[in-house]
């Protein structure tokens, strides 16, 4: 059967030939801890973990590769950038479409005595940077949005909320986990304070990999202690960056993996990867609207969006509706909340979910073609 893969905003498949090639090579040819030891397998794992640093650090637009702290996905790093800044007391402003790996971190946060309030968002996801700032509050010590919804697709205004933030004096921290090496992320001229970017979406690397931009003159209270490879006769916890938040082994193969991405995507070029996305999802756009029954959400203009696209289908579930897809037509998509219930509650889709159609730099117009026409027959054959 022919197979067509439309599942990337959980994670891309395939990646580029180059991320299989050096995960190989790591596991064959080198194998060492990167920092740790002196022969001449860990140094070469060592400067694998450091050009994936560099690379990540291009294409997030941050000077520092050293700043890159690499965690196991965007989840951790949402987490370490979370627990390391608020304090009891604290208040946090965020936005009605984030992903559960922000949500859930602040309500815990609520025992601690941090408090936090959710901005309300379009229907179609957008943010009004007005409505954000009316929320802030004295105590307001942290802004945590998302760049792209993982849901609607739906391109938030991140340079207006970093103007906002850094006129209030707050720490801002961008979920850029669907935006890392799809989006530039450059622009807000005095530098964003925080990037959480996970390693397995549009960045092609495995999963296991991700990372967060810890900005200049931000401290971070440590999520993990324990060894790392430095300092190793003092007992407390090292100050520089990466070491003070990267304790234990790092997945370096991974690693491997997603340097080669990352460069793969720099090579490719954010504009040539953003033409290629922004044609697929047009054309993907306008075959879901010809097909009658299906109600597609987020905004109507493909540039006010990442390619994923939020479908519901009169008469048949999501879960129906992804599973014939998949034992029909052999094309992975996927129904139900996204780990986002507050998007869903956003765009009025709670109670039914939806299937999520989301695309990579890897899909082809022709693969698109198929999907819409899939459906079309499943839609039409009741
Ligand atoms: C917007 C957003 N934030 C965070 C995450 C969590 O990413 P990870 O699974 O890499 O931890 C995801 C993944 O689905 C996401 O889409």
């Amino acid at each position: 059967m022919r197979q067509a893969y439309f599942d990337n905003a959980a994670t891309t498949y395939p990646k580029p030939e180059a991320v299989y090639r050096e995960m190989d090579r790591f596991a064959r040819e080198v194998g060492g801890s990167a920092g740790r030891s002196g022969h001449r397998r860990a140094v070469e794992a060592g400067r694998i973990v450091y050009a994936a640093r560099e690379a990540a650090a291009r294409l997030l637009n941050v000077g520092d590769p050293l700043r890159v702290v690499f965690t196991k996905n965007a989840t951790e790093a949402l987490n370490l950038a979370i627990w390391g800044l608020v304090r009891p007391g604290d208040h946090v402003v965020t936005t009605s479409i984030e992903h559960n790996s922000v949500m859930r971190p602040l309500v815990a946060a609520g025992s601690v005595g941090v408090e936090h309030s959710v901005v309300r968002c379009a229907p179609d996801g957008g943010l009004e940077p007005s409505d954000l700032e009316a929320a802030l509050r004295p105590e307001t010590t942290l802004v945590i949005i998302t760049h792209a919804s993982n849901v609607a697709g739906t391109i938030l205004p991140l340079a207006d909320v970093a103007d906002i933030a850094r006129r209030r004096g707050l720490r801002l921290l961008v979920d850029a986990a669907q935006t890392a090496g799809r989006l530039p992320l450059d622009m807000d001229p005095g530098g964003l304070d925080l990037i959480a970017f996970t390693g397995h979406k549009e960045l092609f690397g495995p999963q296991g990999t991700g990372g967060l931009f810890v900005g200049e003159g931000v401290e971070l209270v440590p999520l993990c202690y324990g060894g790392t490879g430095s300092h190793s006769t003092d007992f407390e916890q090292p100050r520089e960056v990466p070491d003070r938040y990267e304790s234990g082994t790092l997945n370096a193969m991974g690693l491997a993996g997603l340097g080669a991405g990352a460069r793969f995507i720099a090579e490719a070029g954010l504009d040539g990867i953003r033409r290629h996305e922004l044609e697929l999802l047009g054309r993907l756009l306008e075959g879901l609207r010809s097909i009658r029954g299906v109600a597609t959400y987020g905004p109507l203009e493909p540039e006010a969006r990442v390619a994923i696209v939020p479908i519901t289908v009169e008469g048949k579930s999501p879960p129906e509706l992804a599973e014939s897809l998949d034992t029909r037509y052999g094309i992975a998509t996927r129904a139900g909340l996204h780990c986002s219930p507050a998007a869903h509650e956003t765009l009025g889709t709670l109670e039914t979910g939806a299937l999520r159609i989301s695309l990579s730099y890897m899909n082809t117009a022709d693969e698109v073609d198929y999907l819409v026409e899939s459906l079309r027959e499943i839609v039409t054959s009741r």
